[in-house]
């Protein structure tokens, strides 16, 4: 997909979560919409879904859409734990030549990992979309996917 059609499918999406999420007060309910609405956005998200982060450096397995997903990932490891360790997004066009991906899948080929950072600086979660396409994610799903997990934070900094 170019970055045209991508940016104006974000549009879509973001003016559906908003109007989906403007009352609701919970994380879970509202990372389960985030997850569902860009799943089904996009053909070439394959894995899509949040790990929330439990204390300083353990990621759990959150809501998601796709097969089954590693339960728990440490900091310390995969394109997931780097995230959240260096508070940074993580764009992978080949998984293969990053070192420590965790493969949940062994179909896929590229990932974007962004996350969910408080105010205070607590990493409450990192999104991680997985696609089984090479270098399926661009500038522009870094800019989109760090605007609707910027907007996450602010709506639920406690997580
Ligand atoms: N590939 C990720 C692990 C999560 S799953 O792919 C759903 C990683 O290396 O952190």
């Amino acid at each position: 997909m170019d970055d045209v059609t991508k940016a104006a499918r974000y549009r879509e999406v973001r003016a559906a979560l908003a109007e989906l999420l403007h009352d609701e007060d919970d994380f879970i309910a509202a990372q389960a919409t985030v997850a569902c609405e860009l799943h089904h956005a996009f053909d070439h998200f394959d894995w899509t879904g949040f790990y929330r982060a439990r204390g300083d450096d353990l990621l759990v397995i959150g809501p998601y859409q796709g097969t089954h997903g590693c339960l728990r990932i440490p900091f310390s490891r995969g394109v997931c734990g780097a995230a959240a360790r260096t508070k940074q997004t993580q764009l992978v066009p080949d998984v293969t030549q990053f070192e420590g991906h965790i493969a949940c899948s062994s179909s896929t080929q590229s990932e974007i990992v962004v996350p969910v950072i408080a105010e205070s600086g607590r990493v409450l979660a990192v999104l991680d979309i997985d696609s089984n396409a090479l270098t399926a994610f661009s500038e522009v799903d870094r800019v989109e996917l760090e605007a609707i997990c910027a907007e996450l934070a602010r709506r639920f900094p406690l997580g």
